[in-house]
C-alpha cells in the first residue's frame, strides 16, 4: 500500500506538530466526507470509487472497444482538468512513446489544450489516411481552446466519413444537461458521457473524462478504480495512519515555516504528465486569497543536471516531494566490457534500478544536507491499481490541504481573468467596453 515517509524532518521542523494539527485535520476530513465545507457541492469525487455510475462505466468500456475496432487513432480534445489526468495516466502506464510503439490499440493525440496552429496542423497531418474517432471533453462545453479545436476535427471527420459516418465516431464528455456541447451532441446524436455536477475538472480523471481515453489504450480501468477504492477506504479513517493526513500535515507545516515552493520529483520520465496533473490539482485548489505553495515539478535524474544546482545551493524556498514508483517493468543489467575504457566495470552486472536507487539515495542525502526537506511518497508499484491509489491519495490530501489553508479547494475564480480579456480582445459581443480599455493599455 502507498506510504508517506519523512526524511530527517526533525532538522527542519523540530517541534512535534501532529497532535496540534490533528483536530484541524479531523475537521477538514469531516468537511470532505460530508461535503460541508467551502465548495462542498464539488466533493462528489470523495466517494466516486464506490459510487460511480456502473452503467456508464460499462458504456465507456463498450465505446472504447468500438474505437479500438474501427480506429487507428483517437483524438482527445480538452484542456486543464479535461485533459491532464488522461494524459498523465496514459503516459505513466503505456509510456510517453505510446504512439510510436507497435501495438493493436489506437494512437491517442491530445489537442485543444492550447492555441498553437502548428501543433493542430501536425495532428491533422498525422491523421491523413488514418481511421480515427474524436472524444471531445468539456464540462462547461464553452471553453475556447477545445471548442476551436473541435471545429477543425469535426470538419475533418465529416469530410472523411460524411455526417452520418462521423456520428459514430464522435464521443462528447460534458455536463449531463447544460452547455453548448451538450446541446450540440443531443442535436447531432453523438454518444455522450457525463462529467458529474459534483466533480470539478481537476478531480475528474476517474470519471468518463479520463476513463474513456485511458480505456482506449487498453489500460485496465477496473484496476485503476480498484486502487482508488482501496485508498478511499484508507482515507475514510481520520488519523495519521492515513497517508493523505501525513502528507497534508507535513506540507502545511513546511509552508507555515516559510517554504513557498513544493517540487514534485520522480525518477521515471513516464511520470511527467502525472506531475502536470498534480500541478493543476494543487495549483488551482490552493493558489488563491494570496496563499498556497507554488507547485513545480522536476524529472530526475535529468533535472539534477539542470535544476539540481539551484535545488542544492539556490535560495532556500522549497521542499521536495519525491514519488517512488517501485521496480521497473523491465530489468536491464549493465554489460561488462573487457577493455573497461570508460571505467564502468564496477557497475557491470548491476541493474538500472539498482543504479537509479543509489542515485535516489544520494540525492536525498545531498538535498537534505543542502537545506531542502524531503517527503517521500512510496507508491505500491507501477501498475493501474497503484496509480489509482496514488491519484486518490493526492486528491484527498489536496482537499485536506485546502481546508487547512482555509481556502475553497474546489473553485478557480482566478482562471476567469485571462478569459475575459481574451474575449474582449477577440471582439466577443458583450465585452465592447473592456475591449476599448484593454486596447488603450496595449497602445493599439
Ligand atoms: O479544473 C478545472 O475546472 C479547469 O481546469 C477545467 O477543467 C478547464 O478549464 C476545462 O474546462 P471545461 O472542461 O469546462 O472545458
Amino acid at each position: 500500500m502507498l506510504d508517506v515517509k519523512l526524511f530527517e524532518m526533525k532538522t527542519f521542523l523540530p517541534m512535534p506538530y501532529e497532535d496540534a494539527l490533528a483536530p484541524r485535520l479531523k475537521l477538514a476530513h469531516e468537511k470532505l466526507q460530508n461535503g460541508s465545507g467551502a465548495g462542498g457541492e464539488f466533493t462528489g469525487w470523495v466517494h466516486l470509487p464506490r459510487d460511480y455510475d456502473k452503467e456508464e462505466f460499462a458504456r465507456i468500456q463498450a465505446a472504447a472497444a468500438r474505437i479500438q475496432a474501427n480506429s487507428q487513432a483517437l483524438v482527445v480534445i480538452g484542456i486543464g482538468g479535461s485533459y491532464l489526468g488522461a494524459r498523465g495516466v496514459i503516459d505513466c502506464l503505456c509510456s510517453p512513446n505510446y504512439n510510436l510503439k507497435k501495438k493493436d490499440t489506437p494512437n491517442v493525440y491530445f489537442v485543444g489544450n492550447g492555441l498553437s496552429a502548428d501543433s493542430m496542423q501536425e495532428v491533422l497531418d498525422l491523421l491523413d489516411g488514418v481511421d480515427f474517432s474524436v472524444n471531445v471533453i468539456s464540462k462547461s462545453g464553452t471553453t475556447t481552446e477545445p471548442a476551436v479545436a473541435f471545429r477543425f476535427f469535426r470538419e475533418a471527420l465529416e469530410k472523411k466519413y460524411g455526417k452520418e459516418g462521423a456520428r459514430e465516431r464522435i464521443f462528447a464528455t460534458t455536463d449531463k444537461a447544460r452547455g453548448a456541447l451538450k446541446s450540440l451532441a443531443d442535436a447531432e446524436g453523438w454518444e455522450t458521457f457525463v462529467v458529474p455536477d459534483e466533480i470539478g475538472g481537476r478531480y475528474s480523471v476517474l470519471t468518463a473524462v479520463g476513463l474513456l481515453p485511458i480505456a482506449v489504450t487498453g489500460v485496465d480501468i477496473e484496476a485503476l478504480m480498484r486502487g482508488a477504492a482501496q485508498m478511499m477506504d484508507i482515507c475514510a479513517t481520520p488519523s495519521f495512519d492515513c497517508p493523505a493526513w501525513k502528507y497534508a500535515a507535513i506540507r502545511y507545516e513546511l509552508y507555515r515555516s516559510g517554504r513557498s515552493i513544493e517540487l514534485l520529483a520522480c525518477y521515471d520520465p513516464a511520470f511527467r504528465f502525472m506531475s502536470e496533473w498534480w500541478k493543476q490539482l494543487y495549483g488551482e485548489s490552493e493558489g488563491k486569497d494570496g496563499k498556497g505553495l507554488f507547485p513545480a515539478s522536476v524529472e530526475f535524474t535529468a533535472d539534477l543536471h539542470s535544476m539540481g544546482q539551484y535545488i542544492q545551493q539556490g535560495k532556500r524556498l522549497m521542499f521536495e516531494t519525491v514519488v517512488r514508483l517501485g521496480a521497473s517493468g523491465h530489468q536491464l543489467y549493465v554489460p561488462r566490457d573487457e577493455d573497461d575504457g570508460d571505467g564502468l566495470n564496477f557497475l557491470a552486472g548491476e541493474s538500472m534500478d539498482f543504479i537509479r536507487d543509489r542515485a535516489m539515495e544520494g540525492t536525498l542525502l545531498a538535498h537534505t544536507e543542502g537545506g531542502v526537506p524531503n517527503v517521500i511518497v512510496e507508491a505500491d508499484g507501477k501498475g493501474p491499481e497503484a496509480l489509482g491509489q496514488l491519484i486518490y491519495f493526492f486528491e484527498y490530501a489536496c482537499g485536506l490541504s485546502g481546508y487547512l489553508l482555509d481556502v475553497n479547494p474546489f473553485d478557480q475564480p482566478g482562471v476567469e481573468a485571462y478569459k475575459k480579456n481574451m474575449f474582449a480582445l477577440l471582439g466577443k459581443s458583450g465585452y465592447e467596453d473592456r475591449k476599448a480599455e484593454l486596447e488603450a493599455k496595449l497602445n493599439k
